[in-house]
This record gives structure tokens, sequence and C-alpha cells, in this order.
């Protein structure tokens, strides 16, 4: 009997887990019977976007988008309905509605077809000496087949298969390439380590060089349509279930890492495939780590220690926009400021090793304890640089050091930790620790200064400090002191009106302008009325005086530049008053508990609010 639609996007609806789904674009973080995560259709720094799993939708308190798995990507992939019915329903091998047409995915089945059958090819080959090194760096029989380790020499894969699949078929997996006019195998003389995508399948290839001095030592397959390798990581596919169990996961560096950790009892590693990290792979990560829990284990001599500060360098820069990480351990002191931050731990025995060298040398155990004594990131780096200082010979080699460790401190967010950490650096180098926080300050600095017009006239310094708030207010008010504004009094009372003035001061001396606005002849008359309507209140007179030096900044502006003062200052002072909101929140984040429903209502009420504004805004 034929299926009608409606019972189509049902069953689909049935098996597609709204967790899963949203998984792909978001981290998501479980508290309480929701999940939690960064909005993906608005931009913002708070998690204030929930996923219900038991009803199967999704809500953003931030931007009121709201929806079931099918609207999220639909979204987030930018199909329409019938797309994204027809992709689940083959991806499902669900019975369609006879009116359907059948999208061609048979290239796509093709590639893959060749690559297994390529896989299975190499798995044959490979014997001789290529065997035996393999099992000389421990590769059992057992585990050679179970990642399905082969040969390719250096030929034979093109004629194998030619008869099978079309030449375009296997160029465009990856397979084969054109070299006048003829078709050679892409990989020759190499040993071959299939690269499986999350489901199982074969769809790309790494190969090492088994020659010496050949080049490159790994070669691997390129992109296609069923390999992205930006999106992919090796050995995700054996390691899932382990990632999910332990909640954690090990980011290695190489396929041989992955696969002695994996053979040895360590399942829940991965490797990135011969490139960078990319925000997709730790967003595919993120699905199986609901903790977001990350170990990065590189080799562990110095040139190692450098790929783990570029890994953790990209870590980080995939994390800009997706969440915070965290920064110190309950263990040194306890908050829960980082309750929803991704936890990144460096692994680093001493020896000098990398883990495929690390575990087979000295055991899967002696690599866990030091799994389980892994410093956070922050801490690793920290103790890196403080160690340098033994090999410090001049005063410049100090300031170098120095150099190094401002960053690294200034990361810190919690004043009193990098406090701490500054403490703990001043002594260790000894060095002047104010002058150190001096120097962490200036870095602060560093960010602040905003141009508001491009065509450099307006130059407005903006201190992001908790001020700022009051500073946008206050240029907004000194406005109306410019001598000669370009506009009248009338249309700066209109264009402020909007904003809601905070402060008893600022909203007494906004009240007074706006009556003056209607009487006074010139600027000169204003001032005098003001100071002697405040003759009796020093500190509003000492605002007036404040006022007025900072019109001078906005003196002989054109009309349109000063309507960008206005507006700039606005958008200023509504930024400012959301990021309250926005900390508000995040002190309502510490308190949410499992069971603490009031906290969770409050925060709703919250989200309202924000969303209620933005509309406002809008
Ligand atoms: P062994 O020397 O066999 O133990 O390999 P390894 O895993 O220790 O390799 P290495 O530390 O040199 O490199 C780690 C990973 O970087 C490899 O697994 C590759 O993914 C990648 N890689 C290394 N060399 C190359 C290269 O020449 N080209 C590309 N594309 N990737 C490479
Ligand atoms: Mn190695």
């Amino acid at each position: 009997m034929a299926t009608t639609l409606e019972e189509l996007t049902s069953q689909i609806k049935d098996r597609l887990d709204i967790v899963d789904v949203v998984s792909r674009q978001v981290i998501l973080k479980k508290s309480g019977s929701h999940f939690w995560g960064l909005c993906p259709f608005h931009k913002e720094k708070t998690p204030s976007f929930s996923v219900n799993p038991s009803l199967g939708i999704y809500k953003c308190f931030g931007c009121g988008e709201g929806g079931d798995s099918l609207s999220f990507i639909m979204k987030t992939e930018n199909k329409d309905f019938m797309d994204v019915i027809k992709e689940y329903a083959e991806r499902f091998n669900l019975q369609m509605p006879d009116n359907f047409k059948k999208t061609d995915k048979s290239l796509k089945d093709e590639l893959m077809k060749a690559c297994s059958a390529a896989a299975e090819f190499y798995k044959r080959n490979l014997s001789g000496e290529p065997l035996k090194y393999l099992h000389e760096r421990g590769m059992t029989d057992e585990i050679i087949d179970k990642f399905g380790l082969g040969l390719a020499g250096n030929s034979g894969l093109y004629e194998k298969l030619k008869n099978t699949f079309t030449a375009d078929v296997l160029e465009k997996a990856g397979l084969v390439i054109e070299r006048d006019g003829r078709y050679i195998d892409r990989f020759r003389n190499r040993i071959i380590i299939p690269i499986q995508n999350e489901n199982g399948e074969t769809v790309a290839f790494g190969a090492r060089a088994i020659e010496k001095d050949q080049t490159p030592k790994y070669l691997n397959s390129p992109d296609s349509l069923i390999y992205n390798k930006s999106k992919l990581l090796y050995g995700l596919f054996t390691a899932k279930d382990a990632i999910k169990s332990e909640d954690c996961v090990i980011l290695m560096e190489g396929y041989f890492d992955v696969i002695a950790a994996q053979s040895h009892g360590i399942e829940n590693c991965v490797a990135s495939c011969g490139t960078s990290l990319t925000p997709d792979h730790i967003k595919l990560l993120s699905r199986y780590t609901q903790s977001r829990k990350i170990y990065l284990s590189f080799d562990t001599d110095s040139a190692g220690q450098k790929a783990t500060n570029r890994n953790a360098e990209l870590i980080k820069e995939a994390f800009e926009g997706l969440g915070n990480i965290k920064q110190f351990d309950e263990s040194y002191i306890s908050s829960t400021e980082d309750k929803y931050a991704c936890e990144i731990r460096v692994i680093s025995p001493p020896e000098g090793k990398d883990p495929d060298e690390f575990i087979r040398s000295t055991g899967a155990a002696s690599y866990k304890k030091y799994m389980e004594h892994a410093p956070l990131l922050i801490d690793f780096q920290f103790n890196n640089l403080l160690n340098e200082k033994n090999t410090l010979k001049t005063p410049q080699d100090k300031v170098k050091l120095v150099k190094k460790l401002i960053p690294v401190l200034h990361e810190i967010r919690n004043e009193i930790i990098r406090g701490e950490y500054v403490r703990m650096a001043a002594a260790a180098l000894d060095i002047d620790e104010n002058s150190l926080l001096l120097e962490i300050r200036k870095m602060n600095d560093a960010h602040i200064v905003q141009t508001v017009n491009n065509e450099d006239r307006i130059v407005t310094i903006v201190t992001k400090s908790s001020g700022e708030e009051e500073k946008a207010q206050k240029n907004l008010l000194s406005l109306f002191l410019v001598t000669n504004p370009p506009i009248s009094y009338g249309e700066i009372k209109e264009m402020t009106d909007r904003v809601g003035f905070s402060g008893e001061t600022l909203i007494n001396v906004k009240s007074t302008l706006d009556k003056l606005a209607n009487t006074v002849k010139n600027t000169r008359e204003a001032i005098e009325q003001l100071y002697s309507q405040f003759a009796q209140d020093e500190d509003t007179r000492k605002i007036i005086t404040e006022l007025i030096s900072v019109s001078e900044a906005f003196q002989n502006l054109t009309r349109q530049d000063f309507t960008t003062v206005v507006e700039e200052n606005i958008k200023r002072l509504n930024r400012c008053r959301e990021e309250k909101e926005y900390a508000k929140n995040r002190e309502l984040y510490k308190s949410v508990n499992n069971d603490d429903e009031k906290a969770r209502q409050e925060q709703l009420k919250l989200r309202d609010n924000i969303m209620n504004r933005r509309q406002l805004n809008d």
C-alpha cells in the first residue's frame, strides 16, 4: 500500500533524534531535561538556545527561533521541505509515495563501491617486507585485519577495477589519476590505511611511504563527493561508542597513533586526516561528548609541543563563537563559572614519543595514568613557559619569555585566578608582579580603539569597562551642548527620546535638557540655564562640566556624522544593556541545577525580556 506524505514525514521524524540533528551544528550541553547551546540563528555569547528531547523541539530564547528536527535541517542546510523529506526517505530506506521521483544518488554509491573494492584489493596485496614492517611496529594480524591495512604496489589497482568501474568514477573517488591520456594508480608503493566515515563506509585512504626518501611521507585521498577531510575524523566510527560512554575524546596526530591506542584498549581516540583541525571537526566531536572534554595527545618532544600549541590555538579558534574553554580545575578553585565550557586537557608523557610509540613501549595502563593527571590546556601552556626559565641566559631572553607569557595570562578571564597565575609567574621569573599586571592590562586596551566613521573624522575611544554604558549616555547628552549643532535641538531631543537613560543624575539632566530644548536660543544659553538649575547640586554640576568637555569632540560635524554619533551611541548603549542581561543570565546559569525549577523560571523570564527588547529594537 502506498504511503502518504504525512505518514512518510512522521516516519522520518521518528528516526531523527533532535539532539543528534541539532548537534551537527551546535555544541550542546545537558542541563536537567534540556540541552543548551549557542543559538545558530543569531550571534550570542551565552547559551540561550535549548533543545527539548522529549518534545523533539528546539527553541531559542534569544531570537525566538524554534521548531522540530525537520525545520532545523531546512533552516540550517537551506533546503526546502520536500528536499529534506526525499533525502531522509532515501537515507532511512523508507517507502516513498508513488508520485515521488527518486533523486540520483547513484554516483555517490558508485564511489563508495569503488573505494571498498580498492580497500579489498590493497588488503589482499599486503605481504613481504611491508607486512614484516607492520609486524615490527607491533601490529598483529588481528590489528591489521581490524583496521583493514593494505599495500599499494607499483600499479595494479586500475587494471583490477577498470572493468567494474568507469575511469570517471575511479578518478572521482581519488583512486586513479590521469597522466598523458592514461590512468595510473594514485597510491604507489605505500602502506594503505582505509579511512571510514561515521557509518563505517570506506570513503578515502591514507597512504604511508615505505621506501627511504620517498616523499611525501603520507599521501592522502583528495576530497571527493563522499569525502570531506575537514569534516571527517579518522577512527571515529570505531571510537564513537567509547567516546559516548567515556564522555571524552582523545585527539591524536596520526593514523598509527589511533590504531595503536584503539588496539590497546584506549578506544575513544581519533585523528584528523593529514589536515589541521577545523570547527567542523570540533562540532562533530561534540555530538558524542556532552561534557565537551577533549584531550590533546601529540608527540611530547619539542616539535610535538609546538604541535600541541598550534592545535590548541586551532581548537580555540574553532571554539570561537561556539563556547568558552574551561580555564581552571575545580580542585584548584571551586566554581561553576565554566559549567558550559569545553574542557581541553593535554596528555604529555615525558619520554618524547608519540602516543603510538609510548603506548607500545610503556603500555596502555601507563598512558591512562598520564591521562588521569592531564593538566588543563592553560596550565600546560603556563607550566611549559615557566619551565623555559632554566634556559634563560640574558635579560633579553627573559623579556622574550615574558612576552610569550602575557597572552596566556591575558586569556584568563577570572580576575582572581589570573591574579594567582600572575603571582606565580612573577615569583618564578623574579620579576615585578605589578609591571606584569600592567603589561597584561595593556593588552586589554589594545582592543578598544573603535572607529565610528570610516572617514576618520570621528574616532571615539571606547573604554570597554563597566563605564561604557555611562559613557554612551554622556556622549548622547553632550550632543545637546555642541555649539551650532548641524541639527536642531528638537531633532536631537527626538532622536534621543527612545533611549531610556539610567542613573538619577543623568535622568535629571536629560529631562532638564528636554525642557530647555524648546526655550533656549543657543548653546550658550542652554549651558547657563543648566548650571543655574542645578546651582545647589554640586555632583550634577560636575557632570554638566564633563558633558561640556565631551561635547567638544563633536563640534563641527556634518549633519550626517552627527546623526551617526547619535546612532552609534544608542547602539552601544543597547549592547551594554544586553551584555548586562547576559551577565545576569550567566549568574542564573550558575544557580540552575537539575531540580531548581524556580531558577529556571527566572531564567526563562529573562529570556523573554531579551526577546521582547530585541523585537522593540528591530
Ligand atoms: P610514523 O612515522 O609511521 O609513526 O607516522 P606518524 O603517525 O608518527 O606520523 P607523523 O607524526 O610524521 O605525522 C602525523 C600525521 O600527520 C600523519 O598521520 C598524517 O596524517 C600527517 N602527515 C605526516 N606527514 C605528512 C605528509 O607528508 N603529508 C600529509 N598530507 N600529511 C602528513
Ligand atoms: Mn609515529
